[in-house]
Parts: structure tokens; C-alpha cells; sequence
């Protein structure tokens, strides 16, 4: 029987209560860890992980110590994150570092990385090639991490340049959770291969979708502060297309509003993204790239009947609204 992604979520949500690996002492450390791993989430990597694992039989005890790794490592990246992104909000709550301040959003994030690590030496086959992805994907996160920072303070930055940074920051670290699973199922490296890059494609969707909700979805289901990303000059797709399509007299306004600040910046740009086309062209990029997702995940060597959990998950990605 396989299982839903609905049950998938539930049995990890399960699990993470009875075993968050954080000791009581000292409170001012692991208070904080303990109030974000439990404030939500939608928990689709160590599920993505799970289902990977189900496509080659009953899930074992293996791929759930790499799904609480990988969730573990997922939650120290959202807190460094805000921390560098500025945000305020994260899955409807008060961030780390505005709750507790900026030691506690530093240190937890580290502790919290090193757990990850923790859950995963507790792997008991293919554990060094398990190691050895996991480590080349976190300093993948890593350097999309310093890109996207860095793309801040440039105005010259291409589609492609973009597409490359998320898939540092966002992306590898989908298809791992895709890989692990794979191959504690004990498949093959091709056919571990294909599931890699199906994470690949459907993490940029991912992304574009991410950056599409910060600039027009709503505060309250997303959990997140509105408009970040365009009061921090991100290049994301949005941005990066409205130039691209921009008449001259719309490319004047919008290099006008990356030299300023105000109330009126994001209500601004946002009616530039859409009257240069660019949110339909976030859109289209979206499900240009869950298409490809989906052509891979149809070349993986598994009956079609065994993927439509995986099919069912990527689809309500691309649907969301948080
Ligand atoms: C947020 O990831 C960070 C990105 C890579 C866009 P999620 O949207 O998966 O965050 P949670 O875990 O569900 O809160
Ligand atoms: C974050 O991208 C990617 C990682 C955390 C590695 P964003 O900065 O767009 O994620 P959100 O929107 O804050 O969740
Ligand atoms: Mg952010
Ligand atoms: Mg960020
Ligand atoms: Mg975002």
C-alpha cells in the first residue's frame, strides 16, 4: 500500500513530536529550536524523501532518520534565512531572531544543522554515498544562499544566472531528498539519477512559485510578510522579466523604485510586474518547469501506479498557496 502525502505528513508530523532531538538545558538554546520545528510547515522534503523510498518498496527505518535530517537541516536554512532576508514573519509566527533575538537565530540554526548530521549517521546502508549528497548539497544551498544576497546589489542579472542561483539555493536540496530516499530503496545511481533531476525541475517551479506568492499572495495563508522580496531588491523572475519586457518609459519607473524605499514601492512594482506581463510570465515559467519535472519523474524505471503519490505532491505544489 502506498501512502498519500497527507499520511506521509501526518506519520512525520508524529514522529517529530515524540522525538525532537533537543535537550531541555539551556533553554535559551533550545527553547527557540523547539518552537520552530513546531510551528508548522509543509514538511515536502522529508516527504518527498519517503515517497522516493516507497517506489522501491515498504519504507524503512532508514529513509525516515534522512527525512528528519533533511527537515532539520531545511528548518536551519529558513532561520539563517531570515535572518539575512530580514523577515519578521515565517509560517504565520514570529521569526527566531525577532522572537529571541539575533544569538538565538544564529546558534540555533547551528545546532540544528548539526542535529541533521545526528540523524543521519543513524543510516545504516550506502550511508557514505548518502553523506557525501547530503554534504555537496548543503554547500550548494550555501553558495544560491551568497548569490541571491549577492544579486541584491546587481542590475545586471540574467534568466540564467537566476535559474542557476535558485537552483543552488532551493532546488538540490529537493532532489536530494528525492535521491536519499532512492537509494536507501536500493535502486540504481541511474535510476537514483532520474529522480534527482525530477527534484531539480520541480524545486525551480518551486522557487518561481515561492517568488510569484511573495509579491502577490496573501499575507494571511502564506505566513510570510508580503512584498519581501521587492523591498529587498531580489532579483527574482518577476523583477528580472518586467525588465526584460519592459517598455522604456515602465524600465525607467522600475530602476527608479530599486533606488528607493517607501510604502508606496511595493504597490508600485507590483502593478509594473503585472503591466509588463511578468506575472503571467512567472506563471508560464512555473508550469514550463513542473512539465519537465514531470516528463522525468515519467522516465524513472517504476510502474506509473507507484509515482502517482509523487505525481499528486508535485501537483498540489504547483497549486498552493503557502
Ligand atoms: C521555504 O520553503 C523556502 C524555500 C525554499 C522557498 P517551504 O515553503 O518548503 O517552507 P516550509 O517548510 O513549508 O515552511
Ligand atoms: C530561501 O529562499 C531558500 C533557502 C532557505 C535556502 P527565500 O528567501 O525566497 O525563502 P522564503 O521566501 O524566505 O521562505
Ligand atoms: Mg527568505
Ligand atoms: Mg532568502
Ligand atoms: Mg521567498
Amino acid at each position: 500500500m502506498m501512502h498519500s502525502f497527507t499520511q506521509l505528513v501526518e506519520q512525520f508530523e508524529d514522529r517529530l513530536s515524540k522525538f525532537l532531538p533537543f535537550p531541555e538545558q539551556p533553554g535559551t538554546l533550545y527553547d527557540p529550536c523547539r518552537y520552530f520545528m513546531q510551528i508548522g510547515g509543509k514538511r515536502i522534503r522529508p516527504v518527498l524523501c519517503l515517497m522516493a523510498n516507497e517506489l522501491f518498496g515498504e519504507i524503512n527505518e532508514d529513509a525516515w532518520h534522512a527525512a528528519m535530517g533533511i527537515e532539520l537541516f531545511h528548518n536551519f536554512t529558513l532561520i539563517h534565512d531570515d535572518i539575512m532576508d530580514k523577515a519578521p514573519l515565517r509560517r504565520g509566527k514570529q521569526t527566531i531572531h525577532d522572537k529571541y533575538g539575533l544569538t538565538a537565530g544564529i546558534l540555533c540554526g547551528d545546532v540544528m544543522s548539526i542535529h541533521a548530521y545526528d540523524q543521519l549517521v543513524n543510516v545504516r546502508h550506502n550511508l557514505h554515498m548518502i553523506l557525501h549528497l547530503f554534504n555537496r548539497t548543503s554547500i550548494e544551498v550555501c553558495e544560491g544562499q551568497q548569490l541571491d544576497m549577492d544579486f541584491e546589489a546587481r542590475n545586471d542579472v540574467s534568466i540564467d544566472e537566476y535559474i542557476h542561483m535558485i537552483t543552488l539555493k532551493t532546488s538540490v536540496l529537493l532532489a536530494c531528498s528525492l535521491k536519499m530516499g532512492a537509494l536507501i530503496g536500493g535502486t540504481t545511481e541511474g535510476n537514483s539519477n532520474k529522480l534527482y533531476t525530477f527534484g531539480k525541475n520541480l524545486g525551480i517551479a518551486f522557487q518561481l512559485q515561492d517568488d510569484y506568492l511573495d509579491a502577490f499572495g496573501e499575507t494571511d495563508k502564506l505566513g510570510k510578510q508580503n512584498g519581501g522580496d521587492i523591498k529587498s531588491n531580489k532579483k527574482t523572475y518577476l523583477l528580472l522579466k518586467a525588465r526584460e519586457t519592459a517598455n522604456p518609459e515602465h524600465l525607467k519607473q522600475i530602476d527608479e523604485w530599486l533606488q528607493k524605499d517607501g510604502e508606496d514601492k511595493v504597490p508600485a512594482m507590483l502593478e509594473l510586474f503585472k503591466q509588463t506581463g511578468a506575472d503571467k510570465a512567472c506563471r508560464d515559467a512555473v508550469e514550463l518547469y513542473s512539465q519537465r519535472a514531470f516528463d522525468c519523474l515519467e522516465e524513472a524505471a517504476v510502474t506509473s501506479k507507484r509515482k502517482q503519490p509523487l505525481h499528486d505532491l508535485a501537483s498540489y505544489l504547483l497549486m498552493r498557496d503557502k
